[in-house]
């Protein structure tokens, strides 16, 4: 059995502002997702929201970059964006930057993790996802899972993890990937990944026990802003990860959210703020648009049907984490419009920041060396 797990997310309208998708807009979905279930297209379906992204988590038996999924997440996107312009949403149909859909979904706005793999006899799957924040935002966690010893104890005593994981680095500018192995390599990854706006952990391959091309982490790594040329939200990133016997477990993959990193996102896709691991109930962005949020969704996959969710950051032990992350976005907002709460220039040059220079940029004079 090797069932494809697709998680493809869209911002088609928010409510109020950027907070949150509306109920209606979900079930307007699950209607699209139960009658291609129902059809032999899909064989499961799990549709949710982080902040204003609309979240469909698929299953099917078409293999990565399927057009007969993509573009029935296309369909589904521009439906839920025709209902949201009924309902006057905010910002009805923002991710969707091309008219017409041509065989791909990949750079036309919508994000995208998909994975193929020969499914386990115990197969525990965790999805991630975060709003108000960009691609790079997984750098840190994803890393510190399969890579850092003092996350993840099965790199230290488990000998069927601890021959290592493969890393693959996207350069998301240049266009250019490079793979690269832990724990060998892991200062010059670490060279690469801590620049986190330009190279992003794309994928992650076992080394051993399982099959060395099935991935067994996928992250999305659409920018908006490269696509548009010009801000259009940012790129609320999500990410399928598999866990357990050979892999890191569970509490191994949620381990590096108990620690409430700085994320660039936030208000206006422009400021630095500290990620907060929230549970579905609270996965909406208030505070000046956020602080950024990751939700995580367990389930167990049988012959690709999903088994759960369990709302993993639905529990006490996190809310110490909240409260800290809170107190950073605290501090962060005391420093209003200066780095680095707002981010560097160079971060902001698909925002509207340009437009503001520009009008200032005829009495500038030219000063004494
Ligand atoms: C960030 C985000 C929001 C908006 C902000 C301004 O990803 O979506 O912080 O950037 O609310 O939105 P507009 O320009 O639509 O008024
Ligand atoms: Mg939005
Ligand atoms: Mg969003």
């Amino acid at each position: 059995m090797k069932p494809t797990v697709s998680v493809i997310k869209a911002d088609v309208g928010g409510c109020p502002g950027h907070v949150k998708v509306h109920p209606k807009t979900i079930e307007r979905a699950k209607e699209h997702m139960e009658e291609a279930k129902n059809s032999g297209l899909l064989i499961d379906y799990y549709v949710t929201n982080c902040g204003d992204d609309l979240e469909l988590i698929m299953t099917h038996k078409k293999g990565v970059d399927s057009e007969e999924i993509h573009n029935l997440a296309w369909n589904t996107f521009k439906d839920c964006t025709e209902l949201a312009k009924k309902m006057k949403l905010y910002a009805a149909g923002q991710d969707l930057l091309k008219d017409a859909f041509s065989g791909n979904i990949r750079g036309m706005g919508p994000g995208i993790a998909e994975m193929e793999f020969t499914e386990r006899p115990g197969e525990p799957l965790l999805i991630f996802m975060m709003d108000k924040t960009e691609p790079g935002a997984f750098n840190l966690p994803i890393f510190k899972t399969f890579a850092d010893p003092f996350n993840t104890a099965g790199l230290v005593i488990d000998p069927s993890v601890n021959s290592g994981f493969i890393f693959e680095i996207w350069d998301i500018k240049e266009h250019k990937m490079v793979k690269m192995s832990a724990p060998e390599e892991i200062y010059d990854i670490l060279a690469l990944i801590g620049a986190k706006e330009r190279y992003v952990i794309k994928r992650v391959y076992p080394r051993a026990k399982l099959p060395e091309d099935e991935p067994v982490a996928v992250i999305s790594t659409e920018k908006l802003s490269f696509i548009a040329g010009k801000y259009v939200g940012k790129d609320d990133p999500v990410a399928i990860v598999r866990a357990q016997s050979g892999l890191p477990a569970i509490g191994e993959v949620i381990e590096p959210y108990s620690f409430p990193f700085l994320v660039s996102g936030w208000m206006r896709g422009s400021h630095n703020g500290p990620i907060m691991p929230v549970s579905q109930r609270y996965a909406q962005c208030t505070r000046f648009d956020g602080p950024p949020r990751v939700l995580c969704l367990g389930f167990q996959l049988a012959e690709g049907k999903l088994v759960g969710p369990v709302d993993m950051f639905d529990d006490p032990v996190y809310d110490n984490v909240r409260v800290e992350s809170a107190k950073v976005a605290d501090y962060m907002r005391k420093h209003g419009p200066f780095e680095p709460h707002r981010l560097p220039l160079e971060d902001m040059e698909y925002t509207t920041l340009p437009k503001v220079l520009e009008k200032i940029k005829g009495r500038f004079k030219t000063t004494k060396k």
